[in-house]
């Protein structure tokens, strides 16, 4: 069984994650006579292992390690459910009709390598084979309970009161100003939901207790909003982002004292997707 180890560096454990979840990922859309190859499964194959960072995956493995020193197999799907779904969102956020960006993750984006017709019906079938794998026999040993509320509140997240209804009002901002309330309202929902998913369900999996599970997602909500402000300074898409920052990632991290050495590969790994922008 696959484990995070706290003695080394944030880098290696995202390898861990990474090679974790790219596995996983091979295996569901493995080459073999079972699957009908075509455009769809290559299209899919090109945006899942593209050199994405992993950090939603990371989120989940790292809030499981406050609980356990293994992975097991439920939480890997989790995480690479979540890592497919942070996928279709960017898929479909990169369109022509959306923010319409050439390139993702260092390579064309999916409508620029292949049509744009068959990078909707990619992010379709990649927002529908994240339910496949919750939904999959390795969640079988899960609370039916807990399985259902996961479900549900996943749903929601990224439905159209969560990161749909996130980036329609990231769209209606470029034509309209925004107070910095509906700026950060946005932002929680485009961005910091995901991050919720992932620590939260993976707590859920834990059978953490109510207390763990909001503070933990108090946690992922403002690193989420903390993540987007940065995201949005680097793309110069930012007003006066900077000052927010600092108080962010240090409320952040606040919310993790609960756990005490516990929860050491999130605070590093908080430190460590800041250090560029929070070093002065
Ligand atoms: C990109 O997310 C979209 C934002 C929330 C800013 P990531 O920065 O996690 O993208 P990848 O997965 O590493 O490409
Ligand atoms: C992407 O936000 C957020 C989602 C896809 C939900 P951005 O549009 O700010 O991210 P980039 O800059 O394209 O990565
Ligand atoms: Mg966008
Ligand atoms: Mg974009």
């Amino acid at each position: 069984m696959s484990r995070l180890d706290k003695n080394l560096g944030i880098e290696h454990n995202l390898k861990i994650t990474s090679d974790v979840v790219r596995n996983r990922i091979s295996k569901i859309l493995l080459k073999n006579s079972e699957i009908e190859q075509n455009i769809l499964i290559d299209a899919m194959n090109y945006m899942l292992l593209g050199d994405g960072k992993m950090i939603r995956p990371f989120l989940v493995f790292a809030t499981n390690s406050i609980y356990s020193t293994t992975i097991p197999q439920h939480v890997v799907d989790l995480a690479t459910a979540i890592e497919v779904i942070h996928t279709y969102t960017l898929i479909h956020d990169d369109l022509p009709a959306m923010d319409n960006d050439d390139y993702r993750r260092g390579r064309l984006s999916c409508h620029k390598k292949f049509e744009e017709s068959t990078a909707i019906l990619t992010g379709d079938a990649l927002l529908t084979l994240a339910f496949e794998i919750l939904s999959s026999d390795n969640n079988a040993s899960i609370d039916p309970k807990v399985r259902l509320h996961i479900f549900n509140e996943m749903a929601k997240l990224i439905g159209f009161k969560g990161i749909l209804l996130g980036q329609i009002l990231d769209l209606n901002c470029k034509v309209q100003k925004y107070s910095a309330e509906e700026l950060k309202r946005t932002r929680i929902l485009k961005t910091s939901n995901l991050f919720i998913a992932s620590c939260k369900f993976s707590a859920m999996m834990n059978n953490a207790n109510s207390e763990d599970i909001n503070v933990l997602a108090l946690f992922a909500k403002k690193l989420g909003l903390a993540y987007q402000i940065k995201d949005d300074i680097e793309d110069n898409e930012n007003e006066g982002g900077q000052d927010l920052l600092k108080g962010l990632v240090n409320e952040s991290l606040k919310h993790l004292d609960i756990f005490d050495s516990k929860s050491l590969l999130l605070k590093d790994f908080t430190s460590y997707l800041f250090r560029s922008c929070l070093s002065n």
